[in-house]
């Protein structure tokens, strides 16, 4: 009986012990995942992904890899799908940049930016009263930046090609005779631009129509161009036919590239920059790009802040990360500009030392103005519209490519015979000192003007990595506002646990220091944080700013599997096996 009466007794103690226990660990799980939630997830792969503007390019590319090809194929194929696809930003006339990560985790960047005409000068844009001309560095033939996108297709290909480039070549013909679907998007942009697409050619040009959604746009002369570069090669945008069509009518409108300019063209493989934020290692584009710089400069300065353990979209966290960000756009105005040209001290600018420094005058009580905050003292000089995609092959393989015409459809001119626009790069030099461009950047000296210089980029292609595997691939269009637009993305992930379409959804904002505003996304924010920030000198500009950069990316998931983020704001499309 007593013996009975003792094993019940101990039975009842192991029950509360166990009981305990049980509660003690579904309490922990319970603040664990209510300070760090689910992931919601979206568009999921197993093997291989993209994610671009257009569902066609996105399609074309999965297409190559299916039949085998790497990410670098498929790249060159989807790169020229968004050519014929979305010529608001896709192109053969503009420039940009790619990152990668080989399976085997090496990394490295091709620049193929454009550049400075050789008869460019300093002062181009201004009149003789040194005042900028309005619409010079914009609209028409004056504002083209040497194109470098072929260039970089071919480079990419006789480094890592795996499949002949007229086979990576042809989808983009084909679907330039077969045409493309208008979007209800794609037909207010076309009407938009129509009065501009007339002034910079002084007529009208092939696309100027009253497109409706639903239409079909086929591209016969770009198509005939296209089959020209896969029967010539590379030699046939910067020396053959192509290229004389594209100098004749630029002399035609008065334009100052010439054949020389074309002929001296080449893409620059490039070291990318690497930085780490906590545990994850990023590799970026490194300068001309001011992306990944920048960029670095904003994620180490609020390092030591652990911004997540604020609210996303808070108070503080907007505080946090404008403040930040005022200090590294204030730094990118003065020091950066292409390294082939300039000095920019590149250590310098991200050691942590430093940036500890410049956010020593960062208070949680009032903002900082931008008028009394320029430059950092730096000790050691050492020596709208773009568009993005990623890719993760079924090989492991990760690109980033972020490319541009810079305005939307570039400045607007339109070589006729050859079916493509041409650029308006030279917009993101500094015209003159102190003076904004239309992305409202300001920038000195390091950006000036001289012939064969790169102009200063925002474009920031992305690869993260996290214990030394792939984590995510990422980047986005949006001028000036690409680089913050990037970094919420990497901070929505590592810091919110979010999945990548959760992230890519999210609202978001930006500040680059001049103008001294932070612009948000409208309905994004609510009215008490918008109202709390206002009273701290914040101001809050939801005006002009109904798209802050379109971000498309990739996440690769604990299972490996692979998580796309199409950016909603527009009509982007991951597409997957
Ligand atoms: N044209 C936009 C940029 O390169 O930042």
């Amino acid at each position: 009986m007593e013996i009975s009466k003792y094993n019940f007794m101990k039975t009842k103690l192991y029950i509360l012990v166990f009981t305990v226990l049980v509660l003690t660990i579904s309490c922990k799980n319970s603040t664990k995942y209510s300070a760090k939630k689910e992931k919601t997830i979206g568009y999921v792969a197993d093997k291989a992904l993209i994610v671009s503007a257009r569902e066609e390019a996105s399609q074309i590319g999965i297409d190559i890899l299916k039949e085998g090809g790497t990410a670098f194929d498929a790249m060159i194929a989807t790169d020229l799908a968004l050519t014929v696809a979305y010529p608001f930003a896709g192109n053969i006339g503009g420039g940009g940049f790619m990152v990668y990560r080989t399976s085997d985790g090496k990394t490295g960047a091709l620049d193929y930016r454009e550049k400075a005409p050789l008869a460019a000068t300093k002062d181009m844009y201004l009149n003789d009263a040194k005042e900028i001309i309005e619409g010079k560095s914009t609209l028409g033939a004056v504002a083209i930046g040497v194109p470098g996108t072929i260039a970089g297709l071919f480079a990419v290909h006789k480094k890592f090609g795996t499949l002949p480039f007229e086979k990576l070549i042809q989808p983009a013909i084909d679907l330039a005779n077969r045409g493309v679907v208008v979007t209800v998007k794609q037909a207010k942009r076309l009407e938009k631009y129509r009065e501009l697409f007339r002034e910079a050619n002084n007529r009208t040009i092939a696309l100027d129509k009253d497109w409706k959604a639903g239409d079909t746009i086929k591209f016969l002369a770009l198509a005939k161009t296209l089959k020209r570069i896969r029967d010539n090669g590379r030699d046939e945008f910067y020396k053959g036919q192509t290229g004389q069509e594209m100098i004749d009518y630029l002399q035609e409108l008065g334009g100052i590239i010439t054949q020389e300019d074309l002929n001296k063209y080449e893409a620059k493989w490039r070291k990318p920059i690497q930085f780490t934020y906590k545990d994850l290692t990023i590799t970026s584009m490194t300068l001309p790009s001011s992306g990944g710089i920048c960029m670095a400069q904003i994620l180490k300065s609020i390092e030591p802040y652990n911004i997540g353990q604020y609210a996303h979209n808070s108070e503080k966290y907007i505080q946090l990360l404008t403040e930040a960000e005022r200090r590294a756009y204030a730094d990118r105005s003065h020091y950066l500009g292409d390294i082939d040209f300039v000095a920019v001290p590149l250590d310098s600018l991200i050691d942590n030392n430093y940036l500890e420094k410049r956010m020593a005058s960062f208070n949680w009580n009032q903002a900082n103005k931008s008028s009394a905050i320029s430059f950092g003292k730096i000790k050691a000089y050492e020596s709208d519209e773009t568009t993005h995609y990623s890719i993760v092959d079924q090989f492991g393989n990760a690109i980033a490519v972020t490319t541009t015409l810079n305005g939307a459809y570039g400045s607007k001119v339109y070589v006729e015979k050859g079916g493509f626009f041409l650029n308006n790069e030279m917009d993101d030099f500094s015209a003159k000192p102190g003076v904004p461009n239309m992305f409202g950047l300001v920038g000195a000296e390091a950006n000036a003007i001289a012939p064969e210089k790169r102009m200063l980029s925002s474009m920031t292609p992305t690869i993260v990595e996290k214990n030394g595997k792939l984590l995510m691939v990422l980047g986005s269009p949006g001028g000036s506002t690409i680089i913050t637009s990037v970094l919420q993305n990497i901070l929505n992930v590592s810091e919110y646990n979010m999945g990548m379409q959760e992230s890519v959804s999210k609202p978001r904002f930006h500040h680059q220091w001049l103008p001294d505003v932070v612009k948000i996304e409208p309905n994004g924010f609510d009215e008490e944080t918008k109202s709390n920030l206002k009273n701290k000198g914040y101001k809050i500009d939801e005006s002009n700013s109904v798209v802050i950069g379109k971000v498309d990316a990739i996440l690769v998931l604990p299972n490996e599997k692979l998580e796309g983020g199409a950016d909603p704001r527009g009509d982007d499309a991951a597409v997957g096996f």
